[in-house]
């Protein structure tokens, strides 16, 4: 998305949409800009001051979410206390009924509602009588997003007991293989390099549509035939979505070889209540089938510390399994108690002060794992998809989903270019342009 302040562009007026969340969010979010933005109004992904207006999509996975939420709308009303303020996203379908009003929101829109954010957004800024809104305006790929997200499913039959997401998000419902297909091929058309295929279930795509496990496999099968997208990415897929048959597939390197895989809990007696649907063990064997058929794989995870009744032992296996399986980068989270879920009435919720005790120990440990894969790296040269610079730095990714950085002259911004990684740097490598071999 363009990051211009509303004054660059004249008289064309700004929406700030302002995304909290996973990468399903992410990619609802890029529908909302493509669609104001094909209508002649700039979009940004920052909080600027004199938007006309913000859309502010939200998380509610944990209480931290829900806060979050709620000070972004108070900022928004702050930057620019005329604009319209539209609440969206997960915290909007918990939030209470009031919520609009106790923190500035104008309006609060479900998740359902979202693809019709951009219709109500135009209508109110074309009543404000500004001129440019409304006239059909060909989207500049390069003032998006890099990466495109695509959206192939949504909602989740699982139920896991700790999780809100299926109350958020609603049943699984799958976006046919051709439409899918055919989003591809427009952002290929776009010169996207990267789609991001997002989802609630990825490895239940198709379910609803009655092709049993088969669904990702011909999903991906069709997207390999029909674009020459050179980047493929999946969002998340689950242990027991791992077969030899799917992982056989990266055998194109058009598929990134990324995996993120949650692993929440390492101990059966924590995954069987939080009706995980794969044990520790199998969990282990994902991983081996995919490093045995994807050289040089980033694994990365999810992981949650304190789940109810969770013993000094069950986090131990947690710890244990995490170090084991080295993963790239885990993200960590503190149980956190949600309304609507199965695990809210569980007897064992842990005091506060043990949870974040066990957070800190697995972010410590997941602090060391991401540095040793980092470090893997150093000496070696990989191909790197460039970002929109940011003071003066380029950065971007490897398709293993390391962060680079490194010096350009020129503009580089959406190529592919190889870097060589020379170092540690903040999250990431700081690399070297291998300039001369541009994919
Ligand atoms: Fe958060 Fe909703 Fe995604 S709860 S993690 S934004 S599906």
């Amino acid at each position: 998305m363009s990051t211009s302040s509303p004054r660059d562009r004249g008289n064309q007026p700004v929406v700030s949409i302002l995304t909290l969340g996973c990468k399903l969010n992410q990619g609802d979010s890029e529908v909302i800009a493509r669609g104001l933005a094909g209508e002649g109004v700039a979009v940004t992904d920052r909080a600027v001051p004199g938007a006309a207006a913000f859309v502010i999509n939200t998380c509610s996975v944990t209480h931290v979410a829900d806060r979050k939420a709620r000070q972004l709308v108070r900022r928004a009303r702050r930057l620019s206390p005329d604009a319209q303020i539209i609440l969206t996203g997960c915290y909007a379908e918990t939030a209470p009924a009031d919520i609009a009003q106790e923190i500035g929101a104008d309006l609060v829109m479900r998740n359902s509602e979202k693809p019709s954010i951009p219709d109500r957004l135009l209508n109110s800024l074309a009543a404000k009588g500004d001129p440019s809104v409304g006239c059909p305006t060909a989207i500049d790929p390069r003032s998006l997003r890099t990466r495109a997200f695509i959206k192939i499913q949504e909602g989740c039959n699982e139920l896991c007991a700790f999780c809100i997401v299926p109350y958020t998000r609603g049943r699984e419902v799958s976006v046919p293989i051709e439409e899918v297909v055919r989003i591809a091929q427009e952002r290929e058309a776009e010169g996207v390099l990267e789609v991001v295929l997002t989802g609630t279930q990825l490895g239940n795509y198709g379910r609803d549509l009655g092709w049993s496990e088969q669904g990702p496999r011909r999903l991906l099968e069709a997207l390999l035939e029909h674009t020459r997208i050179p980047r493929i990415r999946l969002s998340s897929l689950q242990a027991q979505d791992i077969t030899p048959d799917l992982v056989r597939l990266w055998d194109d390197p058009r598929l990134c070889p990324h995996f993120h895989l949650p692993l929440q809990s390492g101990s059966d007696r924590i995954l069987a209540p939080m009706r995980r649907r794969y044990t520790a063990d199998r969990f282990r064997r994902a991983v081996a089938l995919i490093r045995d058929r994807v050289p040089g794989v980033g694994i990365t995870t999810d992981v949650i510390a304190g789940c109810p009744g969770e013993t000094d032992e069950d986090f131990a296996a947690t710890y244990d399994l995490s170090q084991e399986i080295e993963f790239a980068q885990m993200h960590c989270f503190p149980y956190s108690r949600r309304p609507h879920t199965g695990a809210e009435s569980m007897p064992g919720h842990l005091p506060p002060e043990v949870r974040r005790e066990r957070l800190e120990r697995v972010m410590k440990l997941a602090a060391i794992l991401s540095e040793r894969f980092r470090q893997r790296h150093v000496g070696t040269t990989a191909p790197v998809l460039w970002e929109q610079p940011s003071d003066g730095v380029c950065q971007g990714l490897t398709g293993n989903y390391i962060r680079v950085y490194a010096l350009a002259k020129h503009d580089i911004r959406n190529r592919i270019i190889p870097a060589r990684l020379d170092a540690l740097a903040r999250d990431g490598l700081q690399g070297t342009l291998v300039m001369g071999t541009t994919l």
